[in-house]
């Protein structure tokens, strides 16, 4: 089984090169400026040739939640934003709290047969907070990383056990950062805006509250921490000074956050209703600083897809989410790239070798000897959102009417093309 990638532009975080890219029984075999080779072929002329992408938090809502996704339309949407990776997070029904649960993901990532999916398990059981998961049995059974997802450990007792059991077994926990009391029931950024709109806000500190908590547990115990999507420019500051300390905390933030504000609330579209919420300007332009410094070190989508019935009503009552893994790798390339905020190979290294380097996973590389994961985008190409031709369930996105160049040409996993050519 071979397969040809030829005429593309070879991109890794090293930076650009006009290549082919011979792939043999799932491996890449040769990276040369000319291969010849009777196989067949994708010609990449004027396209460019990305290790493939990896998310490392999105939501497959398998089991349970069918009627948002499952995994095989999750999958198939993964791949056709050009990831060939994904790490799903436990807030499923039932909670992904136990090996039975890892085993069953694992079961159908393999009949599925698409892209590559890392269960993540739960931090505590049920997501309830209160006594911690099965965290060695779980990581027998194939999960990548700890997580309560949608929710904070708001015990910092518990959340101490759970992080040194989790380093313990060689895991990090993934923070979704939010003081539960704080928050109180608020459903976008407190601000302006909500005062204008008439609808509760939630604070930073909200947020940042949980960001210094987890940090403080992990520089106490000396373990590491991976802080999920980071919306306000005060948590990059607690992290970018946590870093400077030499506390082993990593980071990631969303499409969404470097590109949207809160004056879209105003909308009462519940598509721009997601947690944390969009925020300010000063928070906007705050997460690019810390991706562009490396702050933050990767891109996630949260990719939450849900239903229109849990979209379709009033603001307040509305899911928190947005369906983000087909748009991110153009809106990522788009407002970052295109902006001059970022280069394309770092682009790159924020959207695969990072993620891959924080949960230990195999890929995020492009290099002969390498599992051929693959993405070739054309970066030309350009394309205005539609939500309603999402391949996810969840057809919900703030982004409808965007105008975005980079569209995903081909994603190989493996060796094999799980979408386009
Ligand atoms: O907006 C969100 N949606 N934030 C979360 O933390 C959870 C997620 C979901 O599961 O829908
Ligand atoms: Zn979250
Ligand atoms: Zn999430």
């Amino acid at each position: 089984m071979k397969l040809l990638i030829k005429n593309g532009t070879v991109v890794t975080p090293e930076g650009e090169r006009r290549a082919d890219v011979l792939i043999e029984d799932g491996i890449i075999s040769e990276i040369a400026e000319t291969v010849k080779e009777d196989c067949k072929t994708v010609d990449a002329s004027g396209k460019h040739v990305l290790p493939g992408l990896i998310d490392i938090h999105v939501h497959l809502r398998e089991p349970g939640y069918e009627g948002k996704e499952d995994i095989e339309s999750g999958s198939k949407a993964a791949v056709a934003g050009g990831f060939t990776q994904v790490c799903c997070m436990p807030n499923t029904n039932p909670v992904c709290d136990n090996a039975v649960v890892v085993s069953y993901i694992k079961y159908r990532e393999s009949q599925v047969n698409l892209c590559k999916i890392n269960p993540v398990g739960a931090i505590t059981r049920g997501e309830d907070g209160t006594a911690m998961a099965e965290i060695g049995k779980m990581k027998q059974a194939g999960a990548v990383a700890l997580s309560d997802d949608g929710k904070s450990v708001m015990n910092s007792d518990i959340m101490r056990l759970a992080m040194e059991y989790a380093s313990g077994f060689g895991l990090k926990c993934l923070c979704h950062c939010e003081d539960k009391d704080l928050v109180g029931g608020g459903v976008v950024n407190e601000g302006y805006n909500s005062m204008l709109a008439g609808l509760k806000g939630s604070l930073r500190a909200a947020e940042d509250i949980m960001i210094s908590r987890d940090i403080c547990l992990a520089e106490s115990l000396s373990v590491p921490v991976h802080i999920c999507h980071v919306s306000t420019y005060s948590g990059v500051d607690i992290i970018r000074s946590a870093k400077k300390r030499g506390v082993q905390v990593t980071a990631e933030t969303c499409p969404h956050y470097f590109i949207l504000t809160d004056d879209i609330i105003t909308s009462y579209d519940t598509n721009t209703k997601v947690n944390p919420p969009v925020r300010e300007d000063k928070d906007r332009a705050a997460i690019i600083e810390g991706l562009k410094d490396g702050t933050l070190d990767c891109i996630v989508t949260d990719h939450a897809p849900h239903a229109l019935k849990d979209k379709q009503v009033e603001y307040n009552l509305a899911a928190f989410g947005i369906s983000g893994i087909e748009t991110s790798f153009a809106l990522s390339y788009t407002y970052l790239v295109k902006t001059g905020h970022l280069t394309l190979p770092q682009l790159v290294g924020k959207m695969s070798a990072k993620p891959a380097e924080i949960l230990s996973l195999t890929g995020g590389c492009l290099k002969e000897g390498a599992p051929a994961d693959i993405t070739v985008v054309d970066l030309n190409a350009k394309y205005v959102i539609d939500g309603a031709k999402f391949v996810s369930k969840g057809k919900n996105t703030p982004f409808n009417g965007y105008e975005v160049y980079g569209k995903i040409v081909c994603t190989v996993v493996d060796g094999d093309i799980k979408f386009g050519e």
